[in-house]
């Protein structure tokens, strides 16, 4: 019995340590691959054509398991060679290539056949670089593979290398493809528009392709570059799920393809459409990485990995954090936007910061009108000199004033965009993305600056490093309100012009580099009219992304289920605003409006010169119960444990701290129909074996709910709603504590 128990101890902290490392292998009799990391092992091999394939993705296998060597597909029939049917890491579109292919080319003399074969490879140490090239032409490409040990999330991009003496036009350009074996799929992705963002969108994978792009210029509302494939019953809670986010805030494409075999082929990387990347000889071109995982716990189970990879790999630290773990909860915002809007002033600003103090805020940030002759949206946007009409002495009294009353100042700025009426704009036409000699398309009265020219983006870093050094700001709410038309760059050669879509976000992402480096302790927001910029190459820069400019706190609740199945709540950004809301009309409960932006990183946007004491109070109390929990809500594991989608009367969600110490409830009545009860919730993720209290942040659990219970309890029995939680737009939250 004895050593029975003491084999099962040793087995389980074995399987722990190999789920928590990585490891590379390379077998040279079989020309396989393996990658190793938390509970995936991803294997590919170099077939006898030299083509390198794919062999396996999904669950950790044996250490001594071993994958035979890589055997190309046989011909189906002379429609469909075996070149076009072997799914291959990253194949060139050439040799009768019909699928998606990763890179396509035409050379200069008009040749445009591409067929990448193995040429040799280097381990590293949690990944490996693989060479193709061209079987004819110096087109060398190296494959960067590398693994989470934890999560197992692999990363992959490609280097494009012309070793040649000839340009050569890159047509298309991916960072990866991932295959899986043909089985019944259904594939998860986001979709929206403006105000209406974080679809989540459920459709069975089908014979032929799915696109989901962006040819905007940046991410965009309409799309998000995340995918997750379910197979066969998976569910939010269990089966297999693979999953998948591009880095990228250019112009991308992802691709989900069944193929005539019903193999499943995801692609993605710079969006070929309007593309042209012309490398000249001795050049490369880098690709945008494209993050991948999987996991056997349902897409409950995926996003938990996404949001602890996102947390510990991709989000940035500030000085003060730099060598902690995680990044640092983001700090309780005060934003007058929706309550002021442009009409932003000294004594105006002044007296909401008062308020804001008094409720308990961290943070006090101005947004649009402080600049320039910003009175509206027709002008200003260019011209970053502080408004002397709103601000006589400059922002220095104001953030003094921030700054005396216990809180830490941010600012916003749009500094992409340039207003027709703006002095900018005047001395500057040729700035912005234009074709000469044809019509410039407006949108909110303004015009994209073309940042791919080194003057424009030196002007950019200037401004804004001036006003980091002028100023004590703390952080920069960065707004994009726009997309991309007539991408005209006509001061380069024709055949240069389209490297706008790789050159503009590159030294987008630069200046963000540089500015973080110059101002360590300074944080910014990624906004674009809302979450038009969220993705996970502007993350490696950005604190916090603005989800939504709809504050309806029901709409919310869609939005924030739709958002974190691809991001972690940390940096979703969540105010209440003011009842009526704007854009639905629709009347709620300040407690309500409350709870649903303390699913994320909470901030307060209403008029609060407006509220009544009473209204002060609850919100003070419910920020106070917010900064004591917040860890576990936006750091910890998120269960989503009803979902709001398709009208659901009823939802509720659950974090839990990493350590199991403490868990955080929420649950939402959309309207109570024919007297329902809310249902007793069945909590997840808690030691069954430890003890744990309830106590109420707001709302009360039914009468004869124990105030302490095993997780067993919590988690088997689970845990019932008052009668009298019934209504419309009804919300309440609880917390358990380990004792
Ligand atoms: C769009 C943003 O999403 C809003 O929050 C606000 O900052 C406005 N722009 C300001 O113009």
């Amino acid at each position: 019995m004895l050593k029975a128990f003491t084999l099962t101890l040793a087995l389980a902290t074995s399987l722990l340590a190999s789920a928590q490392s990585a490891a590379v292998h390379y077998d040279s009799a079989t020309k396989v691959f393996r990658i190793d990391g938390g509970n995936v092992s991803y294997v590919f091999g170099v077939n006898p054509r030299g083509e390198l394939q794919q062999l396996y993705w999904g669950g950790r296998l044996g250490a001594s398991d071993s994958l035979p060597a890589a055997k190309p597909m046989p011909e189906w029939a002379s429609f469909d060679s075996s070149n076009t049917t072997t799914p291959q890491e990253y194949q060139g579109w050439g040799a009768g290539l019909f699928v998606e292919p990763a890179l396509k080319v035409s050379f200069s003399d008009g040749n445009r056949d591409l067929v990448l074969h193995y040429e040799s490879h280097t381990l590293l140490e949690n990944g490996i670089d693989v060479v193709l090239k061209d079987i004819g032409r110096p087109i060398f490409v190296t494959l960067h593979y590398s693994i989470d040990p934890a999560s197992g999330i692999l990363a992959r991009s490609a280097k494009i290398e012309n070793r040649g003496t000839l340009p050569v036009m890159i047509e298309q350009a991916a960072a990866a493809a991932w295959t899986l074996p043909p089985a019944a799929y259904t594939l998860n992705y986001l979709t929206g528009r403006w105000a209406g963002e974080w679809n989540l969108t459920q459709e069975a994978i089908h014979p032929g392709e799915r696109v989901l792009e962006s040819r905007r210029g940046s991410t965009g509302h309409q799309a998000n570059p995340w995918f997750a494939i379910q197979a066969g019953e998976s569910s939010e809670d269990h089966g297999e799920v693979w999953f998948g986010a591009l880095a990228w805030s250019g112009s991308w494409r992802i691709t989900i393809e069944q193929d005539q075999l019903e193999e499943v082929r995801v692609t993605g990387g710079f969006n070929p459409f309007d593309l042209g990347y012309l490398l000249h000889a001795a050049e490369s071109l880098e690709t945008p990485i494209f993050y991948a995982g999987y996991s056997a716990h349902g897409l409950g189970g995926a996003s938990r990995l996404l949001h602890h990879f996102e947390l510990e790999h991709i989000l940035p630290r500030t000085a003060a954090t730099a060598k902690q773990p995680l990044p640092k909860p983001r700090p309780v915002i005060y934003n007058s936007w929706e309550a002021t809007e442009f009409h932003v002033d000294e004594a105006g600003q002044m007296a909401l910061a008062e308020k804001a103090a008094a409720l308990g805020i961290d943070r006090f940030v101005m947004d649009d009108g402080w600049f320039g002759q910003r009175k509206d949206d027709h002008a200003g946007l260019g011209d970053w000199y502080v408004n002397k009409e709103k601000f006589p002495s400059g922002l220095k009294p104001l953030i003094d004033k921030v700054h005396s009353l216990g809180m830490d100042f941010g600012l916003w700025v749009e500094p992409e965009m340039v207003n027709p009426d703006s002095d900018l704009y005047r001395k500057h036409p040729d700035w912005a993305l234009n074709f000469p000699g044809r019509p410039r398309s407006e949108q909110r009265n303004q015009l994209v600056l073309n940042l791919a020219r080194p003057d424009v983006r030196a002007y950019l870093l200037g401004f804004l490093d001036k006003i980091l050094k002028d100023n004590e700001i703390n952080f920069l709410k960065w707004d994009y309100n726009r997309n991309w038309s007539e991408p005209g760059w006509d001061q380069v050669l024709p055949n240069e012009q389209k490297r706008v879509y790789v050159e503009y976000t590159r030294n987008l992402y630069a200046i963000l580099a540089e500015l973080r480096h110059r101002h360590p302790n300074v944080e910014i927001e990624s906004c674009s009219g809302g979450g038009g910029r969220v993705d996970l190459g502007i993350l490696r820069y950005t604190d916090e992304v603005w989800p939504s400019d709809n504050t309806d706190p029901f709409d919310r609740l869609t939005q924030q289920d739709g958002f974190t199945y691809a991001y972690t709540p940390q940096i979703m950004m969540a105010w209440v605003t003011d009842s009526p809301h704007w854009l639905n009309r629709r009347t709620t409960s300040l407690a309500y409006r409350m709870l649903s932006s303390m699913q994320g990183s909470l901030g307060i946007g209403a008029n609060i010169a407006k509220w009544t004491p009473e209204e002060s109070d609850l919100a003070k109390r419910l920020i106070a119960a917010y900064h004591q929990v917040q860890p576990t809500i936006v750091q910890g594991d998120l269960y989503r444990l009803i979902s709001p989608r398709d009208g659901s009367e009823f939802s509720a969600t659950q974090s839990v701290r990493a350590d199991k110490s403490q868990s955080v409830v929420f649950a939402f009545i959309h309207s109570t129909q024919k007297g329902h009860i809310f249902p007793r919730l069945k909590l997840q993720g808690l030691d069954p074996a430890a003890e744990y209290s309830l106590a109420s942040i707001e709302g009360k659990a039914r009468e004869g709910t124990p105030e302490t219970a095993s997780g067993a309890f919590w988690m088997n029995h689970g845990l019932d709603f008052a009668d009298g939680f019934r209504g419309d737009f009804q919300a309440v939250a609880f917390r358990l504590d380990k004792k």
